[in-house]
C-alpha cells in the first residue's frame, strides 16, 4: 500500500481522500546555492484546503510548481503529496495560456479580454488526463477524489471513465460566470460534460448554481429534476451546491492574540512613524482584485486635501503572481507607476505615502500587519470568495479596525457588516474609505462584533464538512467519530 519514504512517514499510495488541484501546497524553490525546498504555493485554494486535508490525513496530487521535475511522492506534514509533472511547454499553454490567459478572465467577468486558441486547448485535455491518470494510481477503491478548480474541470468526466468506482466531488474557486460569457467558449460543451463526470460539483454562490443549472441542461443531454439542485445525467444525479468557502479562523484568531504578534503590530506602526491611520491592501498581484481602484481613492482624498499623510498611509502587500503572462506584467507596471507618482507628489523624505511591498510574507507577519491596520481595503471588481476579508476580521480579537469590501467578492454575501462598495465607482470607493478613516470607535467595534461571529462560526472545517457530507462521505466529528 506504501512506496517511497521520506524520514519519518511512508507514503500513502491508496488513499480513501484525494484531493487534486493544479498545484501541490508546496513549491519546488532552487536557491542561488543550486539546492533546492518546498515553499508554501501561493493562493486562497491552498491556504483554505491545507489545514482541512492535513486534519484527514489524505493525499494530493499536484504539479510542483516548476518545468520537468520528475519527483518522487513524499510526506509533508502528515499529507502524502504526490507530484505530476508538466514540461515548460505544457505551462505555457495550459497553465499560462488556457487556464490563466482564457478561463480565469472569461470566468471573473471579462475584466481583461480572454484568448482563445485551440493549441491551449488541446494542452489543456491532456494535462487534464495526466491529472486524472494519476488520481486513478492513488485513490482506495471505493475512495473519495475532491478535485478543485478552473484548471482541472475536464478530471472528473476523465476519471469517471477510469474509476467508476470512485465518489467525485468538484469545486470551482473562482466564479462560475453568467451564461452569456460561458457560452462565448468555444468548447463550452466539453467543459460541462466535464465537469458532470462528477457526483456533486460546488460554487461559492447560489448564482454559479442557477447559471451550471442552465447551461447543463442547455448544452448537454442533462435532464432537470424536480430538486432544482440536481441534473440527471444517463442513469446518475448529480448534484449542484453552494458551499461558500472560509478559513481556519480559529487557528489566526490565536495567533492575533500572541505576544510576538501583537509586538510586531505595535513595532509595525512605530516604523511607519506613528501615522493617524494605516490602510492596507493584501492580494496576490492580479488584474481582478482592484488595487488599481484603491490606489486612485486614496491619490484622490489626498489631492482634494481630505487627508495628508500624516493623518493615514497605505501599506500594499503583493504577492507575485503569474508573471510571464501579458495581462499581470502590463497591470505590475500600472501599478508602480502609481505608486510612484503617489509617492513622487506627496511623501517626504523616511515616510512614504504608499508603502509597496512586491513579496510574499511569512504567516506570522501578515498577522501582524492585519492587526496594525486601522482600514482593511479589498476592492476586487470580481473574486470567487477572497479569504484576505475573513483574515482580516479573524485577526482582530480586539474587535477594531474597519473592513471595506468589494460587492464583486463573493465574501460579500457574508460580510454585509463590512462597509460595501462597488470597485466601479471610484467616487464611491473614496467615500467609503474616508468614512472608514473616520469611523467612531463604537460603530467601528459594533461592526466588526458581527463580522466576527460570522467568520468565527463559518470556518474552513465547517466547509469541508459541508461539501464532503453532501458528497455523502462520513464526516468524523470533533473526537474522530464518523
Ligand atoms: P486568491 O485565491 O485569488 O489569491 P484570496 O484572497 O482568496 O485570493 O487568497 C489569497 C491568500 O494568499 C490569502 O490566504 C492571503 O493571506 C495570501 N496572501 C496574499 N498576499 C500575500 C502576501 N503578500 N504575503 C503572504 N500571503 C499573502
Ligand atoms: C486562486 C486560484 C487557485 C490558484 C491560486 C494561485 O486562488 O483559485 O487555483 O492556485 O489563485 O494562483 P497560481 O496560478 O499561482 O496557482
Amino acid at each position: 500500500m506504501t512506496s517511497g519514504t521520506t524520514e519519518s512517514a511512508t507514503v500513502n499510495t491508496s488513499a480513501d481522500l484525494v484531493v487534486v488541484a493544479n498545484r501541490l501546497p508546496v513549491d519546488l524553490q532552487t536557491l542561488p546555492d543550486g539546492s533546492s525546498r518546498w515553499k508554501r504555493s501561493p493562493g486562497g485554494l491552498v491556504t483554505a484546503l491545507e489545514p482541512t486535508l492535513r486534519a484527514r490525513e489524505g493525499a494530493w496530487v499536484g504539479w510542483p510548481g516548476v518545468p520537468d521535475v520528475d519527483a518522487e511522492p513524499f510526506v509533508e506534514g502528515g499529507l502524502s503529496l504526490h507530484p505530476v509533472r508538466l514540461s515548460a511547454g505544457e505551462i505555457e499553454e495550459y497553465y499560462e495560456g488556457f487556464s490563466n490567459g482564457t478561463l480565469w478572465p472569461l470566468y471573473h467577468d471579462v475584466v481583461a479580454t480572454p484568448a482563445f486558441h485551440r493549441h491551449w486547448w488541446r494542452a489543456y485535455t491532456r494535462v487534464n488526463e495526466r491529472f486524472a491518470e494519476a488520481v486513478a494510481e492513488v485513490a482506495a477503491p471505493g475512495g473519495t477524489v475532491w478535485v478543485q478548480d478552473y484548471q482541472l474541470q475536464l478530471v472528473p468526466g476523465k476519471l469517471r471513465e477510469l474509476r467508476p468506482d470512485l465518489k467525485i466531488g468538484f469545486f470551482l474557486h473562482i466564479p462560475f460566470p453568467p451564461v452569456e460569457l460561458f457560452r462565448q467558449l468555444p468548447w463550452r460543451t466539453r467543459i460541462m460534460e466535464g465537469l458532470l463526470g462528477a457526483d456533486l460539483v460546488g460554487f461559492h454562490t447560489e448564482g454559479g448554481v442557477r447559471n451550471f443549472h442552465w447551461l447543463a441542461t442547455e448544452l448537454t443531454g442533462a435532464m432537470p429534476d424536480r430538486d432544482p439542485e440536481v441534473v440527471r445525467v444517463g442513469d446518475r444525479q448529480v448534484r449542484l451546491g453552494a458551499f461558500p468557502i472560509s478559513i481556519d479562523s480559529t487557528t489566526l484568531d490565536t495567533l492575533a492574540r500572541t505576544d510576538t504578534v501583537v509586538k510586531r503590530a505595535a513595532e509595525i506602526r512605530e516604523e511607519l512613524g506613528n501615522p493617524g491611520r494605516i490602510i492596507l491592501g493584501v492580494d496576490r498581484l492580479d488584474y481582478t482584485k482592484g488595487i488599481d481602484v484603491r490606489l486612485r481613492a486614496y491619490h484622490e482624498l489626498l489631492e482634494e486635501e481630505r487627508i495628508t499623510v500624516d493623518d493615514a498611509v497605505v501599506i500594499q502587500l503583493a504577492t507575485p503572481s503569474r508573471e510571464r503572462v501579458e495581462h499581470y506584467r502590463q497591470m505590475r507596471d500600472d501599478i508602480e507607476l502609481s505608486v510612484g507618482r503617489i509617492n513622487g507628489e506627496y511623501a517626504r523624505v523616511g515616510h512614504p505615502a504608499v508603502h509597496y511591498l512586491h513579496q510574499s510574507l511569512p504567516r506570522e507577519e501578515l498577522t501582524a500587519f492585519y492587526l496594525a491596520a486601522d482600514v482593511m481595503l479589498v476592492t476586487p471588481l470580481r473574486d470567487g470568495m477572497n479569504l484576505v476579508a475573513k483574515e482580516y476580521v479573524a485577526c482582530r480579537p480586539d474587535e477594531r479596525g474597519v473592513l471595506v469590501l468589494s460587492e464583486f467578492a463573493g465574501a460579500a454575501n457574508e460580510l454585509t457588516s463590512a462597509l460595501l462598495v462597488n470597485p466601479h465607482d471610484t467616487d464611491g470607493v473614496k467615500e467609503a474609505l474616508h468614512a472608514a478613516l473616520t469611523m467612531n470607535d463604537a460603530e467601528a467595534g459594533k461592526r466588526m462584533r458581527t463580522l466576527r461571529r460570522q467568520v468565527l462560526d463559518h470556518d474552513v472545517d465547517h466547509w469541508a464538512r459541508s461539501f464532503l457530507g453532501a458528497l455523502g462521505v462520513p464526516v468524523p466529528d470533533d473526537q474522530g467519530q464518523a
